[in-house]
């Protein structure tokens, strides 16, 4: 071969569970070719931030010689508050004068500090008036820059494309679904410590923000509540959703996180609306490990009166049925939404 090929192994790093994916594609179509999955450690990954690098890179090697990859790059996606997105105008400028300003800009909209920060911005296509400029501000701590590309090296790879998970949903939510001209198209992926939430117009991002609710929220209610270890709540969690014997409060807590959680997402809908001048969804994908938690969906639906449909991150992924199951694909497809968009990134890619 005279080329080193760009592709890479597609990594999601989440509180819960470390999800690995590669890919193959081109201009036909993609195919999936592995799928890994792994419990995170525990305590090593906390609001984002990797605290326990040893832990978390052992746990990705496994993951990569589970699946005999012969790729030696890796793409992975930063997420939580010390990654903030924001749409700001500028005015009208040459393209090579727009980083330095930006960097100007970043330092009024971020409330980081501005000599410890990773910059990256993407113009956007349509714009407020014909003498600025709406672009998309991605900000991350250096030291979460740091954290992604250490725990990537010790496990022996080289993290070849550092991405943030809301864009990495988005790639996936294009390749199945297309671009959808003239539609506002949200994506909620409940996690386990964060919903992403993106917001896609004529294809582009114009709104990403992580919000603190997922899964845990329910666990820990059930931990407080009933007095029984973080494991223990998260069994009867898993049991009551999949309708086996339990105490009739683990019901009732179910229905009133529920109620809390559904309540930060019609917040967020609440400030993209008032950033945006009044922006509505005109459709809602859900997807995440913890979209499946009874009675959430349709909450959410029932609160904010848009109507909640699944996102398939495989609906137009070829996948070779002796190594996948339709019935492996529909158990992973709600915890691969943001590793399959991570997968079809290459090494040189942009944000
Ligand atoms: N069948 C199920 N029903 C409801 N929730 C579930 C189910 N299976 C797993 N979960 C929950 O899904 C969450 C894990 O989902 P996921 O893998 O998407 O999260 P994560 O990416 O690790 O988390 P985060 O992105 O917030 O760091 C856990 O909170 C777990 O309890
Ligand atoms: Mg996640």
């Amino acid at each position: 071969m005279f080329f080193k090929s760009k592709k890479v192994i597609g990594l999601d790093i989440g509180t819960s569970s470390i999800k690995l994916a590669e890919m193959d594609f081109n201009g036909k179509g993609a195919q999936l070719l592995s799928f890994g999955f792994a419990p995170t450690p525990p305590n090593s990954v906390s609001g984002g931030e990797i605290v326990d690098i040893g832990a978390v890179g052992m746990a990705i090697q496994s993951l990569v010689n589970e699946v005999k990859s012969k790729r030696k790059s890796i793409a992975t996606a930063m997420w939580g508050t010390a990654v903030i997105v924001k749409k700001i105008t500028i005015p009208k400028m040459d393209k090579k004068l727009i980083k330095d300003q930006i960097r100007f800009e970043a330092e009024q909209y971020i409330p980081f500090d501005i000599n410890n920060i990773s910059l990256a911005h993407h113009i956007l296509t349509a714009s407020s008036s014909p003498d600025t400029m709406d672009i998309l501000l991605i900000a991350a701590q250096n030291e979460l820059v740091t954290q992604y590309t250490q725990v990537i090296e010790i496990s022996g790879l080289t993290c070849g494309v550092l991405d943030v998970s809301g864009f990495a949903l988005a790639n996936a939510f294009e390749l199945n679904y297309g671009k959808i001209p003239g539609e506002v198209i949200g994506i909620l992926n409940f996690g386990a410590s964060i919903t992403n939430f993106v917001v896609l117009q004529n294809g582009e991002v114009i709104f990403c923000r992580d919000i603190p609710v997922g899964g845990a929220n329910y666990t820990n209610e059930i931990h407080k509540a009933m007095g029984v270890t973080v494991a223990e709540a998260e069994a009867l969690k898993l049991s009551a959703i999949s309708r086996r014997e339990v105490p009739d409060e683990v019901h009732s807590i179910i229905s009133a996180t529920n109620e809390a959680v559904t309540e930060e997402i019609r917040s967020s809908l609440d400030f993209l609306s008032a950033t945006t001048n009044g922006l509505v969804l005109n459709r809602c994908f859900y997807t995440g490990g913890s979209s499946a938690t009874s009675g959430l969906t349709e909450t959410v639906s029932r609160v904010t009166g848009i109507l909640l449909e699944p996102f398939n991150p495989f609906l137009r992924v070829k996948a070779n049925p002796k190594k996948f199951s339709p019935e492996y694909l529909e158990q992973i497809s709600s915890f691969a939404g943001v590793v399959t968009g991570l997968a079809l990134r290459e090494v040189g890619d942009a944000t």
